[in-house]
């Protein structure tokens, strides 16, 4: 892929939620200041990261906003023009930061699962957590079809699209979570202005926009732990120090889509070699090439030690705004 076309592609994928931003990236393809700023050989989310460096350019005061001028596309070139420097040194080293809370939505029918099949606290540890905030997802707000989990009293509140209801007896589950713990390459601090300004900058609406600001809000009360590092070397260690009195649930959303496939497998083979020495619970979004299916849905895999077989109990999008349930 060159620079032109990851910048279409980028384009097109903005089209139907924001053409303002389609419009600014779409020029991107074809203005020579904008495509200097991506290698020759860019990976697919490096105009995503350009234009999340813009942002967070104009969050901390230093630019004009684009995205509220008259000529957003005038703002926009002048900021890769004098701040080129800066900008192309932040395509490079930040990696991509979304991080959707929504997708809890679609979790906690796998923690609930779980929490009911295992009848002990959990200790949770997510792989590639981000800033931590679906650490939290016990303490927000859910709605679906057959009834509602959590407490509503000004938190977080979920729900979404359900084409298959989930079953009702597991809204009758209640959990109690030990320990939580995240890793990531790159922890996002959110207790502080410029760690949620970074997650902020990787927005693609104004829903996601609002669940950010108010879960870091929730998170600021309590933060989970954060470890700096690679899960493929740390996780293993932290397996074999699991607490027998709690289960410990690994869980990971659209982190294993950055790991080379080789990765990806000595993953899994983590997983089952510490399945196999003792209990614990696993949830995951697998890529589309690890388990082959259609394209542009996320199968949830659902996994149960002692006995533990990976099974796909669910299916939803990358937004997390739709969810079938399978039986399990
Ligand atoms: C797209 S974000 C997803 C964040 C969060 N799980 C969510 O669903 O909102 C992917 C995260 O995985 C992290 N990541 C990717 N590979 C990793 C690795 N090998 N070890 C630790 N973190 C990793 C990235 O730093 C990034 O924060």
């Amino acid at each position: 892929m060159n620079a032109t076309s990851a910048f279409e592609r980028f384009a097109t994928s903005y089209q139907v939620g924001d053409p303002a931003t389609a419009d600014v990236m779409s020029r991107c393809a074809n203005d020579e200041v904008a495509l200097a700023l991506l290698p020759d050989d860019p990976s697919w989310d490096m105009p995503h990261r350009l234009l999340a460096g813009v942002r967070l350019l104009a969050a901390r005061g230093e630019v004009d906003d684009f995205e509220s001028a008259g000529d957003p596309w005038a703002v926009f070139r002048s900021v890769l023009v004098e701040h080129g420097d800066w900008i192309g040194r932040f395509v490079r080293d930040q990696t991509i930061q979304t991080h959707v809370v929504q997708r809890c939505w679609v979790l906690l029918p796998l923690f609930l699962t779980i929490a009911k099949a295992s009848q002990k606290p959990l200790d949770l540890i997510e792989l590639g957590a981000s800033g931590g905030l679906n650490l939290l997802w016990d303490r927000y707000f859910y709605r679906y079809k057959a009834g509602t989990w959590g407490a509503a009293d000004g938190s977080v509140e979920l729900s979404g699209d359900e084409r298959t209801p989930i079953p009702a007896e597991l809204l009758d589950v209640q959990v109690t979570i030990n320990r939580r713990t995240g890793i990531d390459l790159h922890p996002v601090d959110v207790t502080s202005q410029d760690g949620l300004r970074l997650l902020l900058a990787f927005r693609r609406d104004d829903r996601y926009e609002a669940l950010l600001e108010h879960s870091a809000e929730i998170l600021r009360q309590d933060p989970p732990e954060l470890i700096e590092g690679n899960y493929i070397e740390l996780l293993p260690e932290m397996l074999e120090k699991r607490d027998p009195s709690a289960l410990t649930v690994v869980f990971q959303t659209h982190s294993t889509i950055y790991l080379p496939v080789e990765e990806r497998r000595e993953l899994r083979s983590i997983i089952e070699t510490a399945g196999a020495e003792g209990p614990l619970g696993w949830i995951s979004t697998p890529t589309p090439e690890e388990h082959g299916e259609r394209r542009g849905d996320y199968p949830l895999e659902l996994g149960i030690w002692p006995g533990g077989e990976r099974k796909i109990v669910a299916r939803t999008n990358v937004r997390a705004t739709w969810l079938e349930w399978q039986e399990v």
